[in-house]
């Protein structure tokens, strides 16, 4: 384009034989740029009705009447930043045009797919023109599943004019500079609760920040108006969405999708509201848990209801929150400057992709003469342990060893027309189809005889048995409507609940986390260790984005937050000294891949317990009643503000 829609869009890409000479020949470039007026910011761009895209409503019930016929009602904004990914890799591509004409792209892509459709595109070929392949990413959380793309077809569009290799890899500066964060939102709410605080109608607007592009701002607002009811049953309901369009990077997938952002804003309306109910918070939130038989508002009914109570009820007995919340209440009351909170919060989150077609996948098993097993699927690897899983299913299936099992990078010509490793679904979802190809192979090899595997194989070889096969998955049973945003987008929910205890200092705001107790619902785990870390690195991941990392743009729109040393992650000091996870016990899930469930994403929403518990905390520091506003995310510097605020509440405003 000739208008450089935000600070950090590419205006020219420049090849060398070295980096050093691509740096220099990048600076020697001379761009004439006429200002133009910027948007930034979701508030600026609510001012300027600045939006795009679709703005769909999730609706039920007779929200007006029912909020008439509330006996308390309450009204609100709610704000969330966004997040940057910083995967430890950058995005990276490497195009070789071999001499058939062939493109052979590696890229660091959650999405081969898609990666190959748009360098096919870019250089006017056709898909089988063009292989993409990932052998593993180092991290992606959601920012290398629409955005590779674009550097892939760079890389290949250079090794196509100069017939060489071409890589392109982002420094750190220009990846946190060009590439797509998390959505910030922007929520304004009124929402009703009867006389025994059972929540009875919530209004809620919310608007996206999707930067300068669409991306995929579309599903993930989509997502968002699902998840708002978090796991709460809210009888009349209505979620209207838009998307922002601002003068910054195009906001992208992350981690949840939109989920964490809708279910932040039902987790800070309970949190502010409780006090001016006169309730506990944490008797709040268990009152209006889903039970069985009840739907959510986009008419999908809540399948193991009763784990949301499981759950929560498990977390608060092994976390002894009855008692330390009584502990707490005496530490408070002897302690006119250091205030602790502690919150339980639960988790319910949808897994399958919105979109009904993305949700299949393909898989390709070869068994060798001698025994071996060689696996493809269309999943790709990022971390959070796919990989693992695959060898599993497949060893399991075929009843091998682990070791006799190798799995091959993923690759556009093995396995063609995947989705997006995505949306939590990649074990469900490839799991699916390598045990749908080890099954054909071994309903080939039934009645062959041998007393060992290896001699099965061998056997069944010279009678010319097919010991390779794709195979191939569906999740069934799914339909959604996007024009009435109503329908059965997900296979199933997974639960948890977390339990966190802070301490806050009210001289400087800042704060740790003394312990967090979580239990959480993967089904029959399929990996026990992969799960407990995708739940631990999740929940960290959350409170980092809830309580640490704080993106800055200046008024002209320029990243200021672009490094680790501006950028606060969670580092291993800010990791709780106690942090018990359980796994809910008993928890098989039918119709999915051994009983197992998705656990790549739920559990970062796990971390609105520790910022339910700095809400607590803060408010400790005025009289009982004191409802408090928390900025997300809440930074030293915004916990606070809060508690001052708190502090010079009087009794009777708080009344
Ligand atoms: N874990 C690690 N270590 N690294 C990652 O990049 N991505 C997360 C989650 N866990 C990620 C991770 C995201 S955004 C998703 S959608 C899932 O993993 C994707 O993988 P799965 O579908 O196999 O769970
Ligand atoms: Mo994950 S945000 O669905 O890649």
């Amino acid at each position: 384009p000739t208008e450089v829609m935000y600070h950090g869009l590419a205006v020219c890409w420049v090849l060398g034989d070295t980096l050093e000479a691509a740096r220099l020949g990048s600076a020697a470039v001379v761009v004439d740029y006429e200002e133009l007026p910027a948007i930034v910011g979701v508030r600026d761009a609510i001012a300027a009705a600045s939006f795009q895209g679709a703005q769909p409503t999730v609706a039920r019930g007779d929200v007006e009447a029912a909020l008439v016929g509330a006996a308390h009602v309450f009204s609100g904004v709610t704000e969330m930043a966004g997040q940057e990914h910083f995967y430890l890799e950058t995005h990276a591509s490497v195009a070789v045009v071999d001499e058939s004409g062939q493109v052979f792209v590696q890229s660091s892509t959650q999405h081969p797919t898609e990666t190959q459709e748009v360098v096919a595109h870019v250089l006017g070929r056709a898909s089988h023109e063009v292989t993409v392949q990932c052998l593993r990413m180092g991290g992606g959380f959601g920012g290398k599943e629409m955005q590779p793309h674009g550097y892939a077809a760079v890389a290949a569009l250079g090794a196509t004019l100069t017939g060489r290799p071409v890589r392109v890899r982002l420094t750190r500066q220009q990846d946190i500079t060009m590439t797509g964060k998390r959505h910030g939102f922007h929520a304004t709410w009124r929402v009703g609760f009867d006389d025994q605080g059972c929540l009875q109608a919530l209004d809620v607007t919310l608007t996206a920040d999707g930067g300068w592009s669409l991306d995929l701002s579309e599903p993930v607002l989509a997502r968002a108006l699902c998840h708002v009811d978090n796991a709460y049953f809210i009888p009349h309901f209505r979620a209207h969405g838009r998307i922002a369009q601002t003068h910054q990077t195009s906001s992208t997938a992350f981690r949840g999708f939109g989920g964490p952002q809708g279910m932040l804003v039902v987790e800070d309306v309970l949190g502010r509201c409780a006090p001016l109910l006169g309730v506990d918070a944490t008797e709040l939130r268990r009152r209006n848990l889903y039970t069985p038989g009840q739907a959510t508002p986009y008419g999908q009914e809540v399948r193991h209801a009763e784990r949301a109570g499981l759950t929560w009820d498990q977390v608060v007995a092994d976390g002894r929150v009855r008692e330390r919340l009584a502990e707490i209440e005496a530490f408070n009351a002897a302690h006119p400057h250091t205030k602790r909170g502690l919150a339980v919060t639960p988790v319910k989150f949808g897994i399958a992709f919105n979109f009904t077609a993305f949700n299949q996948a393909g898989a390709l098993v070869h068994v060798y003469k001698d025994g071996s097993v060689l696996i493809n699927h269309g999943g790709t690897e990022m971390g959070q342990g796919l990989h693992t899983k695959m060898i599993q299913v497949a060893a399991t299936a075929l009843g091998v060893p682990l070791d006799r099992v190798r799995l091959a990078p993923t690759r556009t010509d093995k396995v063609p027309n995947t989705s997006a490793t995505a949306a939590s679904s990649g074990a469900d979802l490839n799991g699916g189809a390598v045990k749908d190809a080890c099954e054909q192979i071994l309903a080939r090899l039934d009645g062959i005889p041998g007393d060992t595997w290896e001699e099965r194989v061998g056997a069944a070889y010279l009678q010319r048995v097919q010991l390779w096969a794709a195979g191939f998955y569906r999740t069934e049973g799914l339909h959604w409507d996007p024009a009435t945003m109503t329908g059965h987008p997900f296979k199933y929910f997974a639960y948890g609940a977390a339990a966190a205890e802070v301490e806050v200092d009210g001289f400087t705001g800042s704060y740790t986390t003394r312990r967090v107790d979580i239990v959480h619902d993967v089904g029959d785990s399929l990996s026990p260790l992969v799960d407990l870390g995708q739940i631990e690195g999740g929940f960290v991941q959350g409170t980092g984005w809830l309580t640490l990392e704080d993106l800055r743009w200046d008024d002209d729109g320029r990243l200021l937050t672009h490094a680790a040393s501006t950028y606060k992650l969670p580092s291993l000091s800010e990791m709780p000294p106690e942090l018990h996870v359980a796994l809910l016990p008993h928890a098989h899930e039918d119709g999915v891949v051994h009983g197992s469930k998705a656990v790549g994403e739920p559990p970062l929403m796990l971390a609105f317990s520790v910022r339910e518990a700095l809400r607590q905390a803060a408010a400790a520091f005025g009289p009982p009643g004191t409802s408090v506003e928390l900025a997300s995310p809440a930074t030293p510097e915004a916990v606070y503000w809060a508690l001052e605020k708190a502090r010079t509440t009087t009794e009777a405003a708080a009344r």
